[in-house]
């Protein structure tokens, strides 16, 4: 039965195409680092330090998914006129902003509210 090895293969053919997709490899590990710090605390201030919500809606992953990397990472460099939430334009690149856009819908240390 060569069916596993076969899954397998096909499985981290997947993964390194989609890793080929992400803006990570355009920002060095440094900086990936500082946007995660900012994420939490800067964008953790109104969101949450979990992204749980508080001034600001709670940002789970599950929901992040719904809205295009696209979509997320123009609410960070825009904002939401009209609301409390800040446009970041003057602070991140398009890709630091696609950086958040993508952590938020992959790496998001909050997968869902559910969550304990
Ligand atoms: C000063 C407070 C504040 C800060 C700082 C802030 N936000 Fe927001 N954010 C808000 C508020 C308030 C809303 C809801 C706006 C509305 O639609 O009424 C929001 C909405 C959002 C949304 C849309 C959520 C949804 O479900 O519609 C995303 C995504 C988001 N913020 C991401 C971020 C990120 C990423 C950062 C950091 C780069 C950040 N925010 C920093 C206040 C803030």
């Amino acid at each position: 039965m060569h069916q596993p090895a076969l899954f397998m293969l096909l499985g981290l053919l997947l993964s390194v195409s989609a890793m080929a997709e992400t803006t990570e490899d355009a920002l060095d590990p440094q900086r990936q680092a500082e946007l995660e710090t900012l994420l939490y605390q800067d964008c953790g201030s109104c969101h949450g330090m979990t992204l749980r919500g508080g001034l600001g809606p709670a940002l789970p992953r599950d929901r992040m998914e719904g809205f295009s990397v696209e979509a997320l990472a123009h609410i960070i460099q825009y904002g939401i006129p009209g609301s409390a939430m800040p446009a970041w334009k003057a602070l991140l690149s398009d890709d630091e902003a696609r950086w958040l856009a993508e952590h938020l819908r992959t790496d998001n240390r909050l997968q869902t509210l559910q969550q304990d």
